[in-house]
C-alpha cells in the first residue's frame, strides 16, 4: 500500500506504508518534510534555522511541574492566544480549555473565545451552546465582543460561547473586504479594556475563514500536535499558513509561539521519535511538558468538566498545569513571547 500526502499546496510526497513501523526510515522522511517545507518558503523563518537540539527532551517525556515566582505572574496586556491545527482531534479544544483553566488557576484573567461551531469548548465547560450569544452577531458587526462575554463557574475565566449559527459567519465573512481583519479589531477594543490578561482562542479543524481571522487576529499561536506521523504532516502545512498570514500584512508580527505534543503514549516508540523529531526543527517552540494520552482527559468533557475538576492529581491534570506554568514563564520577562 502507498500512501500520499501533500506537505506544502505545491507538492505531494508518496512513501510507503512500512516508514512509519521503521525507525531509521521514519527519521529519513520527517527529515525530507521539514528539508522540503524549509525549501518551499521564500525565505525560512527565525525558527527554522535553529539547528541546535534542545538538551531538556530527554525520555521519559514525564510531566515535570515548574515552580514560578510571584513577581512572573505579571501581565502588562491582553495577549492573543490561537489554539491552531487545521487537523482535526489533535486536542486543540482540550488544550484551549485546560490551558485556560490551569491559568485561571495560577492568577491570570482568561478570556476563552470558542470561534469552533462545533462548540466543543462550549459544552467541554459545561456551558450550553448559544447561537445568540456566540461570536456571530459581533463577527457580522451587529454587537460588541463585551456583550457576549460570561462568566464561568471557574473564578478569573470567563467565555464566549460558540453556536451553529457561528458556521453562517463563513460564509458571510467570505464576503467582505476586511474578513481576514475582522477579529482582530474587535479584540483591539477589548485589548484597551485591560480586563484580561489572556484571551485564548480555540479555532476550528480548517483552513476556512473563522481559522484565518482567528490566526490574523492573535499575537501569537500554540500548534498542539498529536504524537503521530501524520500529525508532522499537519504541522508542516499550519506553519506555512501562520508564514502566509504574516506574509499577508493582516499580523506581520504573529509569532508560533508554542509547539505542544498531545495524546503522548509512552508504551510507543512512534509516539517518542514524533516528538524528536518536532524538537530537531522547532527547539525553541517545542513545549517541555508532554501532555499524556489519558482516559480522564477523554471523559473530562463529557462531565462538563475542565480535567482539573474532574481528575485534579492526575497525571492529565498534572501535564497541563506544567504546560501553563511553562507558558507563563516565557511570558514572564517582556509581557509577551520570549523571542
Ligand atoms: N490527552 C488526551 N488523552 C485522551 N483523550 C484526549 C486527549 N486530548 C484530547 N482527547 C480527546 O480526543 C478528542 C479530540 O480532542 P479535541 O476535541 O480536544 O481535539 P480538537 O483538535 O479540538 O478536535 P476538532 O478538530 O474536532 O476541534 C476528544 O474526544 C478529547 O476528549
Ligand atoms: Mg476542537
Amino acid at each position: 500500500m502507498r500512501l500520499a500526502f501533500a506537505t506544502t499546496p505545491l507538492e505531494k510526497i508518496s512513501f510507503p506504508s512500512f516508514i512509519a513501523f521503521h525507525p531509521a526510515a521514519f527519521r529519513i522522511h520527517c527529515s525530507s518534510i521539514f528539508i522540503r517545507l524549509r525549501f518551499s518558503l521564500p525565505c525560512p523563518p527565525p525558527f527554522m534555522q535553529v539547528s541546535a537540539r534542545p538538551a531538556t527532551l530527554s525520555a521519559p517525556y514525564s510531566p515535570h511541574l515548574v515552580e514560578i515566582p510571584a513577581s512572573h505572574r505579571i501581565q502588562t496586556h491582553m495577549n492573543v492566544v490561537a489554539i491552531a491545527n487545521q487537523k482535526g482531534g489533535v486536542g486543540k479544544t482540550t488544550t484551549a480549555i485546560s490551558l485556560s483553566a490551569a491559568l485561571a488557576e495560577l492568577g491570570q484573567r482568561v478570556l476563552l473565545l470558542d470561534l469552533d461551531p462545533q462548540a466543543n469548548a462550549t459544552s467541554g465547560l459545561g456551558v450550553e451552546p448559544d447561537s445568540e450569544g456566540s461570536m456571530y452577531y459581533p463577527l457580522i458587526g451587529e454587537a460588541k465582543i463585551q456583550e457576549k462575554v460570561i462568566p464561568t463557574r471557574i473564578e478569573n475565566l470567563s467565555l464566549v460561547p460558540s453556536g451553529m449559527d457561528l458556521a453562517g459567519v463563513e460564509i458571510e465573512l467570505a464576503r467582505s473586504d476586511d474578513h481576514l481583519t475582522r477579529l482582530r479589531k474587535l479584540l483591539t477594543n477589548l485589548k484597551r479594556g485591560k480586563k484580561y490578561d489572556y484571551c485564548i482562542l480555540d479555532t476550528p479543524p480548517s483552513l476556512g475563514v473563522l481559522m484565518t481571522t482567528s490566526l490574523a487576529a492573535a499575537d501569537e499561536v500554540i500548534i498542539p500536535l498529536q504524537c503521530e506521523w501524520f500529525g508532522l504532516e499537519g504541522l508542516a502545512k499550519i506553519v506555512h499558513v501562520i508564514e502566509q498570514i504574516r506574509e499577508s500584512g493582516a499580523a506581520p508580527k504573529l509569532k508560533l509561539e508554542g509547539i505542544l505534543m498531545t495524546m503522548f503514549d509512552g508504551r510507543t516508540n512512534l509516539s517518542r521519535q514524533v516528538v524528536e523529531e518536532v524538537s530537531n526543527y522547532f527547539p525553541d517552540q517545542l513545549y517541555q511538558s508532554v501532555i499524556p494520552r489519558t482516559i480522564r482527559i477523554g471523559e473530562a468533557p463529557s462531565h462538563g468538566k475542565t480535567i482539573f475538576e474532574h481528575d485534579s492529581s492526575g497525571i492529565g491534570a498534572q501535564a497541563y498545569r506544567s504546560a501553563a506554568q511553562e507558558f507563563l514563564i516565557r511570558h514572564s520577562n517582556v509581557g509577551g513571547p520570549i523571542a
